[in-house]
């Protein structure tokens, strides 16, 4: 029961955590522009990887290709928390974000769904079908680059 308790009090505290004002979770602007910079870093890093066996510029591997799948579409949760408002000077971010933020939300949300399709295309270890994902999601990466990032 004493146990029991605990995990749903731990539970509780996570959930909240997710929910409040993303404001909230950076003690300053300058550390959300650093977190949401950072992830983008890991996050094109990951992509890289996939992209160099996609283009065949490094042996296809289907274990290396999924692990890097499944990164990546944890990691494509991760930057929008830090498109904290009034954190565009100075960065690459462009003021539209926050004046048109449901257009950006959606390119975000558009961007996850096709990091979650790479990952299901990497399971069936069928280098043609991650192609094909991998695609969809670099477009996805661009087409919000074009619009929001300088
Ligand atoms: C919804 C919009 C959006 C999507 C989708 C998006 N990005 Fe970005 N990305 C941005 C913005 C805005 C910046 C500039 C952030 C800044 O300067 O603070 C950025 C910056 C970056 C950076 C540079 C980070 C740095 O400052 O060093 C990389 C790398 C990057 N994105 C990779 C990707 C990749 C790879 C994808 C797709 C898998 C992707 N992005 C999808 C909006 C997006």
């Amino acid at each position: 029961m004493q146990i029991k308790h605990k995990v749903m009090v731990a539970a509780f505290a996570v959930g909240t955590a997710a929910s409040m004002p993303a404001a909230a979770q950076f003690q300053k602007p300058a550390d959300a522009i650093k977190y949401r910079q950072s992830a983008f870093t890991v996050m094109g890093n990951h992509v890289s990887r996939i992209g160099a066996m996609v283009q065949n510029r490094v042996p296809f591997d289907a274990a290396t290709a999924l692990a890097n799948a499944e990164i990546v579409a944890t990691l494509s949760k991760l930057p929008y928390a830090g498109f904290v408002e009034g954190t565009a000077e100075g960065t690459k971010a462009k003021p539209a974000i926050w004046s048109q933020r449901a257009k950006f939300d959606a390119a975000a949300s558009t961007m996850q769904d096709n990091a979650a399709k790479l990952s299901v295309a990497a399971k069936t270890g069928d280098l043609a079908q991650i192609r094909t994902a991998f695609g969809a999601l670099g477009a996805s990466c661009k087409a919000c680059h074009d619009d929001f990032r300088e």
